[in-house]
């Protein structure tokens, strides 16, 4: 499903990183070495390299992918792509000090646990997690996402999920996004932004 709707030349959701990535920019820094989970078409990998981080991403679409390896060509940056689910990925113990992961709804509650669990582990200690999604709420301004209510993200379902995690910001919020034909218009939006401890 994925693969072919990113079959067109357009950037199904732009080549602009998300708004919730520029917010939250002060944690790319150079030196670090950071983690694009699902990174789709490369709009946020690309920008965390331009910021200096070491960027890995990983998607299982071939036809994002090669569309994310064009941007960063285009970029003059250097991005590790890897062709992998999410379920498959090899995720290394203890190797980012990043993680992003940034609209990746698509798995339902048990496999999202499983997910949650992995991003944990792949984080160095003192490594800093960004996840943004949508809440429930989003369900009714149909302007992107999941049209499955379980998969989507609360506040409370995130504190739980990552109870082992500083939370250092927390927040469900409205804004208008301009994010390609993906995402378009008044949204319901959920940052979390996590440090393992040391
Ligand atoms: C809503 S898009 C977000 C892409 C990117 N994070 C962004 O913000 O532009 C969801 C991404 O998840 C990827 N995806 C879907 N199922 C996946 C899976 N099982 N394993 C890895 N990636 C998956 C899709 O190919 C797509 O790129």
């Amino acid at each position: 499903m994925w693969d072919a709707r990113f079959n067109t030349p357009d950037y199904v959701f732009g080549k602009a990183p998300a708004a919730f990535l520029v917010d939250h920019a002060e944690w790319l820094k150079p030196g670090k070495r950071g983690l694009a989970v699902a990174d789709g078409e490369g709009r946020n990998s690309v920008f965390m390299a331009e910021r200096g981080v070491e960027t890995v991403a990983m998607d299982s679409s071939p036809n994002a992918i090669a569309k994310a390896r064009a941007l960063a060509a285009e970029r003059s940056v250097s991005v590790e792509h890897h062709a992998a689910s999410i379920l498959d990925y090899d995720w290394q113990e203890a190797g980012f000090d990043i993680v992003a992961a940034i609209f990746i709804q698509f798995l339902a509650p048990a496999e999202r646990d499983l997910v949650f669990a992995r991003m944990i582990a792949t984080l160095k200690p003192g490594g800093v997690l960004l996840l943004h999604g949508y809440t429930p709420n989003q369900i009714g301004f149909a302007t992107g996402g999941p049209r499955a209510v379980e998969n989507l993200y609360t506040e409370a379902l995130l504190r739980n999920a990552f109870g082992e995690l500083e939370i250092v910001e927390l927040k469900s919020y409205e804004r208008h996004l301009d994010e390609g034909d993906g995402h378009s218009g008044r949204s319901a939006l959920i940052d979390l932004v996590a440090r393992k401890p040391v």
